[in-house]
């Protein structure tokens, strides 16, 4: 496991993340029909504030959340109380974990993988989750597909993201501005994201760091770790992976 550690400040404030990223109804039906199919007990790793997690122990499934920062966690406890629904939540990291158990469905969503930037750490997240698989179980999980025209576009200038404006009940309306490079070498985007309000520029500036991650890449990560690729779609509509779509989305089984 690479010395790369702690929480991501991007993720000290739950209650920000889930306003910004209100949580996908496509993705969450997506991985609550996939719960439904395997049915058994799930696992999801970086499961944040249980956007998806939390609904999928709310149809009656046996759930455990992994997740690395306290806050994502502290908020995702306090939603399922509030929805009397019981998710065993653990703080722990998703490169190297031993729960004891197997589970039939782990789900890494929205991305949280990508915040394994070295190849090591992520054939030791998968070997993790080789281990913690029932017989029969699945891995799925979902990505951005890297594009070079955005990739290219990564300049360090700060633009604003319009279609990421949302409304603070507190604040009003929040405006997010975004400045990245991206590390080719690493295949890491390196960005800085200032939220602000009309009177109040800049209240909230954190960097955030993603990986990306090459569709010829993914089935190799996944073979070392012990898992193969059985099915690989572009869309929550499980249409098949094609060069235009924006999101990967991996079913694997042990190898
Ligand atoms: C983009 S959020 C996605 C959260 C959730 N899966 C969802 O669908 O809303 C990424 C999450 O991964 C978590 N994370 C990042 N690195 C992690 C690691 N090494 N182990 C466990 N969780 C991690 C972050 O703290 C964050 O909550």
């Amino acid at each position: 496991m690479s010395a790369r550690g702690g929480t991501d400040p991007f993720y000290s404030d739950a209650l920000l993340y889930d306003r910004l990223f209100p949580g996908g109804a496509e993705a969450v039906e997506f991985y609550r029909s996939r719960a439904g199919e395997q049915g058994g007990d799930v696992l999801e790793l970086g499961c944040g504030t249980g956007q998806k997690l939390i609904p999928i122990a709310a149809d009656g499934h046996r759930c455990t959340g992994l997740e690395l920062s306290p806050a994502m966690l502290a908020r995702a406890r306090h939603k399922a109380d509030e929805r009397g629904v019981e998710v065993q939540w653990v703080e722990g990291d998703m490169r190297d974990f031993a729960l004891g158990r197997r589970f039939d469905l782990v789900v890494i969503a929205a991305n949280s993988l990508l915040h394994l930037h070295d190849a090591e750490d992520l054939v030791s997240c998968f070997r993790a989750v080789r281990s913690h698989l029932a017989p029969g179980g699945r891995l799925v999980f979902d990505v951005f597909n890297p594009d070079v025209r955005v990739l290219a576009h990564a300049d360090g200038v700060r633009r604003r993201r319009e279609a990421l404006s949302y409304v603070d009940p507190d604040r009003g309306a929040i405006h997010v501005d975004v400045a990245e490079t991206y590390d080719a070498v690493a295949q890491v985007t390196r960005g800085t994201w200032f939220f602000s309000t009309d009177s109040e520029a800049d209240f909230v500036v954190v960097p955030l760091e993603m990986r990306s991650i090459f569709p010829q890449e993914l089935p190799l990560l996944l073979e070392l770790g012990g898992l193969r690729v059985v099915d690989r779609f572009g869309d929550w509509s499980r249409t098949p992976l094609t060069a235009d779509a924006s999101l990967q989305i991996y079913v694997c089984e042990a190898d």
